[in-house]
């Protein structure tokens, strides 16, 4: 593909500069048309049974994208009380969040509670915890299935080698613990990592979670956990998550465990990286370019402080380059590191790319930066947080997040 930006008319006939003369850059540009597409998507995964798709928002908080989800009939999955707050502000009623924390204070179980959101408990230590603060009370528990998946180890979430979930080894324990508070254990959930393109791994952890399932009775709720890919290679022409195969795969699973527990829970999913990702891009300016012994840079006001995913995962993001509000075509490629204007020397956001050829005053727009992008922004170097803005369904240009200043970081002082 030489332009997804093109293909999807991404800006809907807004030009990019004007965009950016008025907001500024770096600058994150969601298009609701892409962002409701997917959310929708995922809600229909399973049409047979009950499903909820928990959006995880820790991909992207912003209330707007929230309400959208709301909007297109999702709920969520919150691991802090801050994520239950911005839950809350977007209108989302108790019931429809989900707590999945790890390591968490009393004060924060308390917390919980007392708003009335199902939790669910990491380890047997915080699932005692919440006997303590709940005796009586019903709540989930995160298992680690012993097999974990992703495409970086920093994002395999589930395995011997990860602090997440109680293993399997301990079952009996977390029963002992229920009894010794009068809790319900009222679902499962797992989350054995992030980005599958292959729906293989994944459905193998679903196989493998409802045999464990199958050790619960009475499960009011069974959550799988998140993880369905993206193509960020898309200009390599890289293909979508074939969620139509899954789907008819996944079904056939569920189908078997109904049959042999008896009744069907409620199934839960909890993608966020699907949801939002491809529904932003990142626009930055390049203020220079140079050659260092040899190698060619293009320097963006785009640093590891503005999208960190890239130094932090080693992620691929595909750029296109814009220059008087035209894509650059594809034609002339050679190689060249994109990098930000951060004092680290990992500041880099694409290395050795094949990329058309940059001038000082261009435009880098990063693809794909709607999940992890502007949620794991930092104001390191004191470079303020950028600001965000939304491609409305019928063309309008809101912002929906104002940048930060450096007045906003000197408040904490
Ligand atoms: C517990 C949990 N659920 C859901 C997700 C969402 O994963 P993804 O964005 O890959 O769908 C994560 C991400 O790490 C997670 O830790």
């Amino acid at each position: 593909m030489d332009s997804f930006l093109k293909k999807v008319d991404f800006f809907k006939g807004n030009k990019p500069e004007d965009i950016v003369k008025e907001y500024g850059t770096p600058l994150y540009v969601y298009n609701e048309d892409i962002i409701r597409d997917r959310m929708h998507k995922v809600t229909q995964v399973i049409k047979k049974y009950p499903l909820t798709a928990n959006y995880s928002i820790k991909a992207n908080t912003n209330i707007h994208i929230l309400k959208m989800g709301y909007e297109e009939g999702i709920n969520a999955d919150a691991m802090s009380p801050g994520e239950i707050e911005m839950l809350l502000k977007a209108g989302f009623e108790s019931d429809r969040i989900f707590f999945v924390p790890n390591n968490v204070s009393r004060e924060e179980v308390e917390y919980a509670v007392k708003k009335g959101i199902m939790t669910s408990l990491d380890s047997l230590d915080q699932l005692d915890l919440y006997g303590q603060v709940n005796p009586g009370g019903k709540c989930a528990v995160r298992l680690n299935p012993g097999v974990g998946a992703g495409h970086h180890e920093k994002v395999v979430t589930a395995g011997k080698k990860t602090k997440f979930g109680i293993a399997e080894e301990d079952v009996d324990k977390i029963f002992e613990i229920a009894k010794k508070h009068n809790l319900t254990i009222a679902g499962i959930n797992q989350h054995v990592g992030s980005l599958y393109m292959d729906p293989e791994p994944f459905l193998k952890a679903v196989e493998n979670f409802l045999r464990l399932a199958k050790k619960f009775e009475k499960l009011e709720f069974i959550d799988f956990g998140g993880g369905y890919g993206i193509p960020y290679h898309k200009l390599d022409d890289e293909q979508e998550f074939d969620m139509e195969s899954f789907s008819k795969r996944f079904e056939v699973l569920l189908d078997k465990f109904v049959e042999e527990y008896g009744y069907a829970p409620l199934f839960k999913t909890e993608p966020g990286r699907y949801c939002v990702a491809e529904g932003a891009v990142l626009l930055g300016r390049v203020n220079a370019t140079k050659h260092n012994s040899g190698k060619k840079y293009a320097g963006t006001d785009i640093g590891m402080n503005v999208l960190v995913r890239p130094s932090m995962y080693d992620s691929w993001h595909d750029v296109e380059i814009i220059r008087d509000n035209e894509v650059v075509s594809r034609d002339n490629l050679s190689e060249i590191t994109v990098v930000g204007n951060i004092c680290e020397s990992g500041d880099i956001l694409a290395k050795d790319r094949m990329l058309p050829e940059i001038k000082q005053g261009d435009l880098a727009c990063l693809l794909d930066a709607g999940a992890y992008g502007y949620s794991m922004c930092s104001s390191y170097n004191s470079r303020p947080r950028p600001a965000e803005v939304l491609i409305t369904k019928d063309g309008q240009v809101k912002q929906i997040r104002r940048r930060e200043t450096i007045e906003d970081l000197m408040r904490l002082f």
